[in-house]
């Protein structure tokens, strides 16, 4: 019996994969079609892949030409299935010739004419309502945004916002926008969404007076320094039916996502204490030293790495404490201990002081070591007293690692979803408490 073996996303199916398959399963008697699972496309940067591996699989199935289905997950894995199913032929369409000729040491292989003028990402763009996004602020972290927003599908960076014209118009030369706005009303008039990126005290004004319009919005973090100004803007959201995110990219991280559901399955029993830090060196003139713009350590890092408390522990917050280095009105340096009913809990901050930026999450069975930069979580251990048993993981992280904050807000606002698993609103609103009572000087200590 002579088998053939092909392997595709099969995103949409359309002709172009139909006629391949038949043309694949003509070369033998037997044909196997590889579909790719949903985390190895992303992994592989393909972000805006509709249909589900299951829709992709049954999708295939009816076609009629595959007599074995079998899922691709890895990278080297055609090897692999090529050896264990005895293949004869390796077969795929024409746009990939040249690509698999390493496979020839195994089986044979066939490029197969592909079908002119169709493909899943033409169906994709055709059927796309794109979103068309603007950016409030023109500072660094708007500067990486854009190239990021370049690679996910559905949206359009149309527009800047920023009430200094020189910078606003410099902005949009730069990144070849349609326009540049100082005023906010008619800015938010020709956007369907906004990505509030300005400095922090003008978050919760900008956030409002997009919601109050009628537009979707993912702020960056700290979101708000307030719980209060929180529950508002979601209320506000929820009665509006808008999409309000808050841009966490860590918790938009793949390899983050995976560690936390792997804590919450127990690989490590209970957790009991978490060490989280992060720190980044600054040096004057900048805002994070500005005590007039909110700056200082707990403003600037307190909501990713109390993201991650939360996400492992929980919002019943039984005490939080703080110690600081003051350095001109502002923290340069900040250790809080935030306890839990049964766990306790760290983190480390700095903009004058450097730490050690590592996550370590500690329980009754093991504990998990992020290495830093823990908050753009590649790779990460799970560690036993048995050392035998120590896993490690590793993750790609594609470019800034904003695509995938970028990607969920955009699924988000296509579908109707109000919240996101990755960042409930709640778990929002509590990061945004602590930062208040930080804030409002309660067990605050200065060192
Ligand atoms: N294919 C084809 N003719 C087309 C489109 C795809 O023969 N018009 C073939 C590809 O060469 C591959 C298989 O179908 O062998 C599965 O390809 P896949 O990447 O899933 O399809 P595309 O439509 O190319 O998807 P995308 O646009 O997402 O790359």
């Amino acid at each position: 019996m002579k088998k053939v073996i092909t392997y595709g996303t099969y995103d949409l199916l359309h002709q172009g994969h139909v006629n391949l398959l038949r043309r694949a399963r003509e070369l033998g008697d037997w044909l196997i079609v590889g579909v790719t699972s949903d985390s190895f496309d992303r992994g592989r940067g393909k972000l805006n892949v509709r249909n589900n591996v299951l829709e992709r699989v049954e999708a295939v199935r009816a076609t009629g030409y595959a007599d074995q289905i079998v899922i691709e997950d890895y990278l080297g894995q055609k090897i692999d299935d090529i050896q264990k199913y005895d293949v004869d032929v390796f077969a795929i369409g024409s746009d990939w010739e040249g690509k698999f000729d390493y496979l020839r040491e195994y089986c044979e292989v066939v490029y197969l004419p592909r079908t002119e003028g169709i493909s899943s990402t033409m169906l994709r763009e055709e059927s796309e309502t794109v979103v068309r996004l603007g950016v409030v602020g023109s500072g660094r972290i708007a500067r990486r945004f854009i190239p990021e927003s370049k690679v996910v599908g559905g949206v359009e960076v149309v527009s800047v916002m920023n009430p200094d014209s020189a910078e606003a118009e410099a902005f949009r030369r730069e990144f070849e926008l349609r326009s540049a706005h100082t005023d906010f009303d008619a800015f938010v008039n020709e956007v369907d969404a906004v990505y509030v990126a300005s400095p922090h005290l003008t978050h919760y004004d900008y956030c409002r007076r997009a919601l109050e319009a009628g537009k979707h919005v993912l702020c960056e973090i700290p979101f708000v320094l307030e719980g209060g100004q929180a529950r508002e803007l979601y209320a506000l959201a929820e009665q509006k039916r808008l999409v309000l995110l808050e841009a966490s990219k860590t918790a938009h991280c793949p390899g983050f996502m995976h560690l936390v559901t792997l804590v919450k399955s127990g690989v490590i029993g209970d957790v009991v204490d978490i060490k989280a830090s992060l720190s980044k060196m600054v040096a004057p003139p900048t805002r994070e030293l500005d005590a007039s713009q909110a700056g200082g350590c707990v403003t600037e890092h307190a909501p990713l790495t109390l993201m991650a408390l939360v996400k492992l522990l929980g919002r019943d917050i039984t005490g939080a404490s703080f110690r600081s280095r003051m350095e001109g009105g502002v923290d340069v340096f900040t250790k809080g201990i935030i306890d839990f009913p049964h766990a306790t809990a760290s983190v480390t901050l700095g903009i004058g002081v450097k730490t050690e930026g590592n996550l370590v999450i500690s329980g009754t069975r093991g504990y998990v070591y992020v290495p830093a930069p823990w908050w753009l979580t590649d790779y990460f251990e799970v560690r036993y007293e048995d050392q035998t048993k120590n896993r490690k993981y590793f993750y790609s992280y594609d470019g800034d690692g904003l695509r995938y904050e970028l990607q969920e807000f955009v699924s988000m606002i296509v579908s109707g979803r109000l919240s996101s698993y990755r960042l409930r609103r709640r778990d929002s609103v509590a990061i945004a408490d602590l930062i208040e009572r930080y804030r409002n000087k309660e067990n605050v200590t200065e060192i």
